[in-house]
């Protein structure tokens, strides 16, 4: 069982919990994650490990109120119980001293590449990471991406805070400047990944995305989270979930995501009506 120590409202349906889970903490390395169960009925999700402190023995997740176990852990207070935690788990994101690398985060992902930033910081990159939201009020980490990174660039959709525009947009701009760029490295909603994919295949940038397929056991037992990478099937949570962008089959891992979409909203609205809440 595990404690939350702390709960914070990052932005609109975005918290952070800070979770006591000291044998994680001291394993986790950047792009892992865990496969949480909230109680005895609940189901397994997967969520990143936003950060740790191997110290305090705790792992920090941030989580995006989507459906029915997100808005569920949405209502889970400091000192509630998680009763499953199971990580580290996916392999760990190939950190190495490229040169120039752009880590690209879109809403909740750019919570998923700050502790990937802090490696490639550490390891010697001149880091640039782009930030981006739909719109101001969404708008988070923005310091703290800051401090792992040497230039941050934040984009919304609408124009009402940073540069407007798609994340896609702040990148092309820095290619039309002729930066120099070695690797790019994009954590977001599917449809933002493939774009940036597209973006940078014309250039031969090695680019690398972390993927989000559906996940049930988390551990290479069922192939839930299978995807197909240079037209070979691969299991995200044991093979990845980070891989190279331009070999991904973007649209079959776009249609298996919205595979459960008619029961996810029926188990949602279940959950809703037993609060009261509709
Ligand atoms: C490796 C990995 C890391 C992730 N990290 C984060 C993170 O740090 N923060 C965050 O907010 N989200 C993260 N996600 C996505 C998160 O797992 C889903 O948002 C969550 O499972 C949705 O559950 P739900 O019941 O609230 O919503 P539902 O209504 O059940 O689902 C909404 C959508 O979420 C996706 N989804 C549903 N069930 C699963 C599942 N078991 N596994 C994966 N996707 C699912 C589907 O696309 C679905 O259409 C990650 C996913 C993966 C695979
Ligand atoms: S979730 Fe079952 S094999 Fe990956």
């Amino acid at each position: 069982m595990f404690r939350i120590v702390h709960k914070e409202k990052l932005s609109p349906g975005i918290n952070l919990f800070e979770i006591e889970a000291p044998k994680i903490a001291g394993h986790a390395n950047p792009g892992q994650f865990v496969v949480l169960r909230l109680h005895e009925r609940g189901e397994r999700i997967p969520l990143t490990i936003a950060d740790n402190d191997p110290e305090r023995g705790t792992i920090t997740i941030v989580v995006q109120e989507v459906g029915k176990t997100t808005y569920e852990l949405g209502t889970y207070k400091e000192g509630d119980i998680i009763l499953d935690l199971l990580g580290p788990l996916g392999k760990p994101s190939h950190i190495d001293n490229f040169g120039t690398v752009v880590m690209v985060g879109g809403g909740v992902g750019v919570a998923e590449i700050y502790p990937v930033a802090k490696a490639m910081k550490e390891a010697g990159n001149h880091v640039i990471s782009i930030l981006g939201f739909r719109t101001k009020e969404l708008v988070f980490w923005e310091d703290k991406l800051a401090e792992v990174s040497d230039e941050v660039i934040v984009t919304t959709n609408d124009g009402s805070y940073g540069m407007k525009g798609f994340t896609t947009h702040a990148l092309a701009k820095l290619f039309e400047e002729g930066r120099k760029i070695d690797l790019v490295h994009a954590v977001g909603p599917v449809v933002m990944m493939k774009a940036v994919a597209e973006l940078t295949r014309p250039y031969g940038i090695r680019t690398v995305a972390s993927l989000n397929p559906i996940m049930v056991d988390g551990t290479g037992m069922c192939g839930a989270c299978r995807v197909t990478v240079g037209g070979e099937i691969k299991f995200a949570c044991v093979d990845g979930p980070e891989f190279d962008a331009h070999l991904i089959d973007w649209d079959e891992l776009m249609k298996r995501l919205v595979y459960y979409r008619d029961l996810e909203l029926m188990s949602f609205e279940r959950w809703k009506r037993e609060r009261g809440m509709v």
